[in-house]
């Protein structure tokens, strides 16, 4: 076999074909990466409800929204949208107190207390059933337009 000087550009311009196919390839590629990304994040977003809490302050009714799983517990978000320093001084572990909270309206989909909830609201003198502490209460479709009024 012999190697002429056309059979190199040949092999050159094969070359360069195909490194130009792989480099669309790869660009298709994450294309396609990102697309999914952005379908994911509309997914987890899209399934994700809006949350009313409203809020009796001076004999005032306040809205606050804010998306399903978005915080960690009633406290987190209270905490967050209400700018409450005072809030959540044992960041949820539901020993401190700061987060009583009174319910309003029906509070039957809530649930049990949870945790040290009890005792703490007992050691607080707070037996009032619609008394709870807001860092026990999950931040979830359950609570959407409760009235609350802090303590
Ligand atoms: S944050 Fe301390 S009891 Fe809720």
């Amino acid at each position: 076999m012999t190697l002429s000087l056309s059979n190199f550009s040949n092999i050159d311009r094969l070359t360069t074909r195909l490194l130009s196919n792989t480099f669309k390839k790869m660009h298709i590629l994450r294309q396609i990466k990102c697309l999914n990304i952005i379908l994911l994040t509309t997914a987890i977003v899209g399934t994700s409800e809006l949350i009313t809490v409203n809020l009796i302050t001076d004999s005032v009714l306040k809205s606050v929204n804010g998306y399903a799983r978005t915080y960690k517990n009633l406290m987190a978000f209270l905490s967050a949208k209400l700018e409450l320093d005072d809030m959540g001084e044992c960041k949820g572990m539901g020993r401190c107190g700061t987060c009583q909270i009174r319910i309003e309206n029906d509070c039957s989909l809530i649930g049990d207390y949870d945790g040290n909830e009890i005792n703490t609201l007992k050691m607080l003198g707070n037996i009032d059933p619609k008394v709870r502490l807001a860092c026990k209460i999950y931040f979830n479709e359950q609570i959407d337009n409760m009235v609350i009024s802090i303590i």
